[in-house]
């Protein structure tokens, strides 16, 4: 989508929709300025009838009476419960309507004296708009919508730098759900390898593969346990973007990226089975952190990590009562291979911890089913060993209205993880706790170094049965982006 901003006079603007925003039973829109008489008279109609209901649209034909052809106004609803949410939601509604409308062009007024500054406005109505317009429609030969309309954003105040911002990490969203709804068919893990290397290469960033062979002979016992029951050969894909301080430690990001997820010999049931795809969804939210930083070129080291496997049933596959040597040397006794993806992070995290000693890892990974269970479709759950860097992403996560929930960790749960055979299990103890103990395997890998775990399992696409935002249409969301994004740049 074209985005740009301007100080221009809005009754001066000529544009297809001048689109202003209006709380719910308040005297008028929003930053409008006085119209002439009859135009005025037909927007105080038009705000009585949809009295500014979250979501509602009403258009009004100018008749030239001002530049603009129609005058678009929009419902925020009731003013104290409007979030900087409510106005992505509400640009992602105006962008799709314009849209629908066929529409060339539209220009939104950008509202002042909200809760919050003007800043935040911007990048959720940039974010909203650009976020609304994602659609995959690469296997379809009838594309699902029509052309993407340009947005210009009228403001009194400078806003292009927060413009350009917020618009490069929507495109960085947008690119996350490009990959992550690939099918399986079309994305093993040695071809998102080379979207990796794409990704590389058009950004200028180091981009390292280990391949079977180099797994097995590094030590990454967990990656080639999980990978070996398929043809389609595991990978490590490592990208570097080095824009910080020479000395200084990098930030780690690490993603769970299972291709396809059958459970394998623990086989899942077939029912949704297909939404396994989207198994690989943490490690598509690191490609996009690694893009949106190097086109933002903020000034950080920052390291990426994805292992990537297809977790399949065969005769070369794990099984339940396998001992595996994870990277680093601890041994995990295998009792459901099912639980394939903290043993594929274990080792990743290690490598992680163990060649670039990181200021903090982070890792992102559709973990647990038992995360959806406690926090839902809308929630992420937060593990961390790190009182600082949680309380940095929780303030992430309010500006960017990716919501997370902390859960607890510590030894008790790390006991529920002991093996008798081996120094750890990759199940917990029944159903009890699931996505910490996930959790607990994982921290065995990074010992001290300050890590945060995101499950994702929730929100990383949209949920059968689940309420899409106007800007997180079905399928895959990019969850996790915008939050690392902001907690980068803060
Ligand atoms: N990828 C799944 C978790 C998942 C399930 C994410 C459904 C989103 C929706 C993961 O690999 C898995 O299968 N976890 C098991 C762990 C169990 C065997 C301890 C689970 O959650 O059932
Ligand atoms: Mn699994
Ligand atoms: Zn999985």
């Amino acid at each position: 989508m074209n985005i740009k901003s301007e100080k221009t006079q809005s009754l001066n603007k000529k544009t297809a929709a001048l689109c202003v925003f209006v709380f719910e039973n308040s005297k008028g829109p929003l930053g409008l300025p006085k119209l002439p008489a009859k135009l005025e008279s037909a927007v105080n109609q038009s705000v009585k009838e949809t009295q500014g209901k979250f979501e509602s649209i009403s258009i009004i034909h100018t008749h030239q009476l001002i530049a603009a052809e129609k005058i678009v106004i929009v419902g925020l609803g009731k003013k104290p419960k409007t979030t900087t949410d409510s106005i992505r939601m509400v640009a992602g509604k105006i962008a799709q309507k314009i849209r629908e409308l066929k529409l060339v062009d539209f220009t939104i007024i950008v509202p002042e004296d909200l809760q919050f500054n003007i800043n935040q406005t911007v990048s959720a109505i940039v974010e909203g708009a650009e976020m609304s317009m994602y659609s995959f429609d690469k296997y379809k030969k009838e594309k699902n919508e029509g052309k993407v309309p340009n947005l210009v954003l009228v403001s009194s105040h400078k806003i292009d730098d927060v413009v350009l911002r917020a618009k490069k990490t929507a495109e960085s969203v947008n690119y996350t759900r490009d990959i992550a709804n690939l099918p399986p068919n079309e994305c093993s893990p040695a071809q998102l390898a080379g979207l990796a290397k794409l990704l590389a290469s058009r950004n200028n960033l180091k981009c390292t593969i280990l391949s079977k062979g180099e797994l097995r002979q590094k030590g990454f016992g967990g990656i080639s346990a999980v990978g070996q029951g398929s043809k389609n050969e595991p990978k490590l894909i490592i990208l570097e973007y080095r824009r910080g301080k020479r000395q200084d430690k990098p930030v780690v990001v690490v993603g769970k990226a299972v291709t396809f997820d059958t459970g394998g010999i623990s086989i899942k049931p077939s029912e949704k089975m297909d939404e396994m795809k989207f198994d690989k969804c943490g490690g598509c939210t690191v490609l996009g952190i690694m893009k949106a930083a190097s086109d933002l070129r903020l000034p950080v080291n920052l390291v990426g990590i994805i292992p990537s496997v297809e977790n399949m049933p065969s005769g070369e596959s794990y099984r339940p009562g396998d001992i595996v040597r994870l990277f680093g040397g601890k041994t995990a006794e295998i009792l459901n291979t099912d639980a394939e993806g903290r043993v594929i992070l274990a080792d990743a995290l290690a490598y992680g911890v163990k060649i670039y000693r990181p200021s903090e890892i982070i890792d992102f990974a559709t973990l647990t089913g038992a995360c959806i269970v406690a926090l839902g479709a809308n929630v992420a759950g937060l593990v961390s060993n790190n009182k600082r860097i949680t309380e940095k992403l929780k303030s992430a996560s309010a500006r960017t209205s990716e919501q997370i929930w902390q859960l607890p960790i510590d030894d008790d749960f790390m006991d529920m993880i002991k093996s008798d055979v081996a120094d750890i299990k990759n199940i917990g103890v029944g159903r009890a706790a699931g996505t910490i103990t996930a959790a607990a395997f994982l921290a065995n890998a990074v010992g001290n170094t300050p890590w945060a775990h995101f499950d994702i399992a929730g929100t990383a696409w949209i949920q059968t049965g689940s309420k899409p935002k106007s800007y997180n249409p079905k399928g895959a969301t990019g969850f996790g982006v915008r939050l690392i994004l902001d907690y980068l740049s803060n």
